[in-house]
């Protein structure tokens, strides 16, 4: 996932395009990059990092411009570096191009360029576009456009410009988004409307296949393969920037929540070798060998990338027989922990920068301990104290209540999980591409769980607690380590009181609470201790309580115990927490608008919690 921005008229092209690339930050913040025609004729800049560094960079020498593209950057092919930024220029630094997806076909036309004597600079699959269109130029930068993309393969949206005509910019669209917005003598390209919508809000939405000529005066929209002119009515965008940054949800909370298949999709990324079915970390720096010789983990973090070091913990043990202890940051820093010579800490934190995780991942580095962090935020101070990182690229995370940065944190722990035991030998191949297959269907299973259909069962089930005193969870193994999460989604955003508690220490005192019309969720997705589960819901029923169960589809026995059942996809049990999350996520949520509070604020918390 890339941003690109591209713009012609009277403005500086610079300013504008570093104001859409601000909007696009989330699409990736590896690096940023922007190209424009000025006086002095093509001129480019672009460095590794956020956005702020080329910022900086133009503030001492401004580029300018009245046509230009930019460009934040997700690695995909290339590490994150200067060389590797957007945009590509060819050599003579007469076509500039900037691109979000991938040439799967990149290797043959390096390949051949390369025989032509063409040199390349950058490890990127973008870099072959700028010297075929050098390659191919034909007098017309559309035709040449147009026929260079016909050689090429893959998913792209792609800026183009070249020195030779100042009066076109060209933006092509197949299956990466791509908007391009209409102005008074001034047009625009964006990868998403928020980029743009400071300027505009007549825009052309391309459908793929389509390519956008813009001018001055104007945007003319044609069929790649054909040639032939398209007509398209100008949407006219109705939402002011708040509501379309949140992309025409009612919260950040809501989007995020509709955003897992996707953000779940680009944790795997590059991360799963689609031959082999297996995994690969090529991020970690440290050596199989190195990797194999822990003995012992301690996961440490807070709230809910604790709850998701409790599922890490499971899965961890179970494939590689390596001991896990999940600890509290802010408990386990007084803790004087017990550390083996072949002890591995993995912290795991959204922000990177919560101080109670912080702070124990400072003290096991102090007893030198190996520290592994599970972090959304490149840049961030978790990020950059630990020994090794593996980033969840769940995009920024607005909401405080953590939805997609938990279900990718999960994801990475299951990626971190099998590979640890393919390296230490704990897992069969066979075993772990079963895994991973089953892993590569869980984005389409969470999109059919956020269907309306099943959203609209939590929305009816949350109206109808918004007045209650207290809900509880309950579960056992994975089961119990989604209900911690379910209860503090509940509580922290609708303010209703809840409770989780494994399943089977409810009549060890909290089944007391239990009387009439107590709502009881209850999770019971383990085949292994399904029938113990069910045991536990028929001792809560007979106090009087209101179950919602969850069970996985094709069970029978579920309806018989409770008074209303939702059905998870089926997939393998280990993998049952991403799915369980999504509808109590949405149960919190509809909780919440039910009660008319600010889903995305809830009073007394913060996103980052900087404070121990
Ligand atoms: C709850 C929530 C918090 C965070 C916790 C840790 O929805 O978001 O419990 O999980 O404050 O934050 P990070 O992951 O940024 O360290």
């Amino acid at each position: 996932m890339c941003g690109i921005v591209g713009y012609i008229g009277d403005k500086s092209a610079q300013e504008v395009i570093i104001g859409g690339l601000r909007k696009l930050e989330y699409r990736g913040y590896d690096s940023a990059g922007i190209a424009v025609l000025n006086e002095q004729g093509l001129q480019m800049d672009k460095a590794q990092g956020r956005l702020a560094v080329l910022e900086d960079r133009l503030e001492s020498q401004p580029l300018g411009g009245f046509m230009g593209i930019g460009h934040t950057r997700w690695a995909t092919h290339g590490k994150p570096s200067d060389e590797n930024s957007h945009p590509h220029l060819d050599e003579k630094g007469d076509f500039a191009v900037v691109h979000n997806g991938i040439i799967e076909n990149f290797m043959p036309i390096k390949e051949e360029l390369l025989k032509k004597g063409y040199t390349f600079t950058s490890e990127t699959d973008t870099e072959v576009i700028a010297h075929l269109l050098a390659d191919m130029y034909d007098g017309d930068i559309v035709s040449t456009a147009r026929k260079a993309v016909q050689r090429m393969r893959g998913a792209y949206a792609l800026g183009i410009m070249t020195k030779h005509e100042p009066d076109k910019l060209v933006a092509i669209r197949l299956a990466s988004p791509l908007v391009v917005g209409i102005g008074e003598r001034e047009s625009f390209i964006g990868s998403d409307i928020p980029a743009i919508l400071e300027h505009t809000r007549d825009v052309y939405i391309l459908n793929e296949g389509e390519m956008a000529v813009l001018s001055r005066d104007g945007v003319e929209l044609f069929d790649v393969e054909t040639g032939k002119k398209v007509e398209r009515d100008v949407f006219h965008v109705e939402w002011d920037l708040v509501q379309a940054e949140k992309g025409g949800y009612d919260s950040f909370m809501l989007k995020e929540i509709y955003e897992q298949p996707q953000a779940v999709r680009d944790t795997m990324g590059a991360r799963i070798d689609q031959e082999k079915k297996r995994i690969v970390l090529p991020e970690l720096k440290m050596s199989d060998t190195e990797l194999a010789a822990y003995d012992r983990i301690y996961i440490v973090a807070c709230g809910t990338s604790m709850h998701a070091g409790l599922v890490g913990k499971d899965v961890i043990e179970k494939w590689t027989r390596v001991p896990v202890e999940v600890a509290v940051a802010s408990e386990f820093r007084y803790r004087d922990p017990i550390y083996t010579d072949n002890t591995l800490m993995i912290v795991i934190s959204q922000s990177g920068e919560t101080a109670d995780t912080l702070a124990a991942l400072r003290e096991a580095k102090k007893s030198n301990v190996k520290v592994l962090a599970i972090t959304n935020v490149v840049g961030s101070s978790v990020a950059r104290e630990a020994d090794e990182v593996l980033f969840t690229w769940a995009g920024p995370e607005v909401a405080v209540a953590s939805t997609k940065a938990y279900t990718s944190q999960v994801v990475t722990l299951y990626l971190f999980a099998l590979y640890l035991a393919e390296v230490k030998g704990t897992l069969p191949a066979d075993e772990i591409a079963n895994v991973v297959e089953h892993l590569q269907a869980i984005p389409g299973k969470i999109a059919s769980m956020l269907e309306e259909s099943e959203a609209s069962r939590m929305r009816d089930f949350a109206a109808s607690i918004k007045e209650v005193g207290s809900v509880f969870f309950i579960g056992r193994s994975l089961d119990y380590a989604v209900s911690l999460e379910g209860s503090l989604k509940l509580k922290e955003i609708s303010y209703i009181h809840s409770e989780a508690y494994p399943a089977g220490e409810l009549k060890h005192g909290t089944l007391a609470l239990i009387e009439d019309n107590v709502p009881v969720i209850a999770l019971a997705t383990q085949p292994d201790i399904f029938e113990k589960m069910v045991s536990n819901i028929v001792e809560v029923k007979a106090r009087g309580g209101r179950i919602l169960g969850f069970a996985t589809e094709g069970d029978t026995e579920l309806a018989k115990a409770v008074d209303e059942v939702i059905y998870m996809p089926s997939t393998l049990p280990m993998l049952t927490p991403i799915l369980t999350v999504i509808p109590l996520q949405l149960l919190a949520y509809y909780a919440s608008v039910a009660r008319g509070l600010d889903v995305d604020k809830p009073r007394n918390l913060a996103k980052s919690v900087t404070v121990e």
